[in-house]
């Protein structure tokens, strides 16, 4: 028995924020944002709309492309750096209750941009064991809920939206979740975190008032920490599985930065028609960027049954992973 990704679904919120509205925000301007990071506009969830409500849409557009309903459902688990709430409940037991689901295990789980990855390595491991035949995974954000729109150095990379798959069982080896690699360094924590309003800095006005409850990051050490590691996990989860770059149909890094994605595809040599990149349009939407570029790729009819997709993300702790995935989906 393997496990497969059986579907694929996002969600973009309508809003658009483009440079040229930053510019009115933050002293920056559009040419630098498009130079150094490839982004020219990206999506922001109405006031009203939680991280949950992108969740569930992108869940419903996954669960109806599996050709499965809502009981079908075993496991509901979801990643976020943008829960809807700080502690409890837990967004996906939120997600699980919106899309009428109860009694099922729904949990999340925290690695920032490398969310999905980290879901897909989970649910492998559930369905292969037998211990539930379909899981329902979503990365899903809101991250201008925890961005300072007073740093340029941070507001203008992030977006919000949603991607969700399905995976459930599959009888082929090369239909299925073929490797999943993971890792993390927690020595580099303070580069990409947001120091207040958890137990170590709890929410108080001083915490407030220096804006501790927002992303900081020290985006150069981050860029160049980024590049090597993506690097290096897919060297590694290629030879490990012994598949040729040649091999692989769709190349799906985290969308953070055009020029990180560029610098890892020069050193890999994939070509620019094999690599997926949403990052001009949505930005950086952390844990919701691998699946919603997935989803991107086959809207676009980029990505068929057995294609082989190489995910590759990178993200705040720091984590990282990497996945040779075919796609199983019709
Ligand atoms: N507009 C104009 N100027 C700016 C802006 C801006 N928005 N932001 C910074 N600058 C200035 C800086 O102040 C600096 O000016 P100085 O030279 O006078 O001091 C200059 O531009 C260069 O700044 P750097 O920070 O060195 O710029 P860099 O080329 O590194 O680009 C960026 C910054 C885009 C943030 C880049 O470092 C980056 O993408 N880092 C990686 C982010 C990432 O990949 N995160 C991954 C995970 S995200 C997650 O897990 C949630």
């Amino acid at each position: 028995m393997y496990a497969s990704l059986k579907s694929i679904g996002a969600y973009a919120p309508k809003k658009i924020l483009s440079n040229a509205d930053l510019e009115k925000m933050v002293d920056t301007n559009d040419e630098w944002i498009f130079k150094r990071t490839g982004i020219k506009e990206r999506r922001i969830a109405d006031k009203n709309e939680a991280t949950s409500d992108l969740g569930v849409k992108a869940a419903q557009v996954a669960i109806k492309r599996a050709n499965l309903e809502t009981k079908d459902i075993d496991c509901i688990i979801c990643a976020t750096l943008s829960p809807d709430f700080l502690t409890m409940p837990s967004t996906a037991a939120i997600i699980a209750h919106k899309l009428g689901i109860s009694g099922k295990p729904a949990f999340d789980i925290s690695s920032a941009c490398s969310g999905f990855v980290y879901l897909l390595s989970l649910a492998k491991a559930f369905v292969e064991s037998n211990t539930y035949k379909n899981v329902l995974v979503v990365g899903a954000e809101k991250v201008s809920s925890v961005v300072d729109y007073e740093d340029r150095g941070t507001c203008i990379l992030f977006g919000d939206g949603a991607g969700a798959a399905i995976v459930g069982q599959s009888g082929d080896k090369n239909k299925s979740i073929l490797s999943i690699l993971t890792g993390s360094d927690g020595k580099y924590g303070d580069l990409l975190i947001t120091p207040g309003c958890g137990s170590k800095n709890p929410c108080s006005q001083e915490v407030l008032d220096k804006r501790l409850n927002f992303i900081k990051m020290s985006g150069n050490e981050v860029f160049k920490v980024a590049v090597k590691t993506l690097t290096k996990d897919v060297i590694e989860i290629l030879e490990k599985n012994n598949i040729k770059a040649s091999e692989v149909d769709l190349f799906i890094p985290h969308q953070a930065n055009f020029r990180i994605i560029e610098a890892v595809r020069h050193k890999l040599k994939f070509p620019i028609e094999k690599t997926v990149l949403t990052v001009h349009k949505y930005g950086n939407t952390s844990a919701a960027s691998i699946p919603m570029a997935i989803n991107d790729a086959y809207e676009e009819g980029r990505i068929k049954n057995g294609d082989l997709m190489l995910l590759d993300t990178f993200g705040g702790g720091f984590t990282w992973g990497s996945g040779l995935v075919y796609f199983d989906g019709k």
